[in-house]
């Protein structure tokens, strides 16, 4: 019995991941798997806490634990696909002198990093 509540317990939980991943991909035009790599390539992760990155302990930014959850982004921006992509490709535009740096992340690899960060549950 415990057995089996664990299984599908483990099944469950699976899904969600599944669907969490499959809708961040469809709300932002991009892939979270690719997102992960971009992440990595990047190193995002010198300057921000994101889960599932190895390494990414930065404290310089934000903990990205749990970003799509936020009502605001970057200070003043609401949170969309759109909005968190732009500020991504784009911190300095969007925040001109705020302290996250340019880092010639393209307009389809910052969607693909939003899908990453808006799959995390
Ligand atoms: C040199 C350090 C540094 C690096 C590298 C860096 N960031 Fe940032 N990031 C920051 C800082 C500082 C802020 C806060 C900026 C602000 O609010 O104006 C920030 C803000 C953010 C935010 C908004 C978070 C929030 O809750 O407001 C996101 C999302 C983000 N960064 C993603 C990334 C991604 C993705 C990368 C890699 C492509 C990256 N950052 C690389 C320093 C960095």
């Amino acid at each position: 019995m415990i057995v089996v509540a664990a299984a599908s317990g483990a099944i469950l939980y699976l899904q969600t991941r599944h669907a969490a991943r499959t809708q961040a991909d469809a709300m932002t035009a991009g892939s979270w798997r690719r997102g992960e790599l971009a992440i990595a390539r990047y190193q995002c992760g010198s300057c921000h806490i994101i889960p599932g990155i190895s390494g990414a302990t930065g404290a310089v930014g934000p903990d990205l634990t749990g970003v799509g959850t936020r009502a605001i982004i970057a200070g003043d921006q609401s949170n969309d696909p759109v909005a968190l992509a732009r500020f991504i490709a784009h911190p300095q535009r969007v925040r001109p002198g705020g302290a996250m740096p340019e880092m010639g992340v393209s307009d389809g690899e910052a969607r693909d990093i939003a899908a990453y960060l808006y799959a995390q549950e």
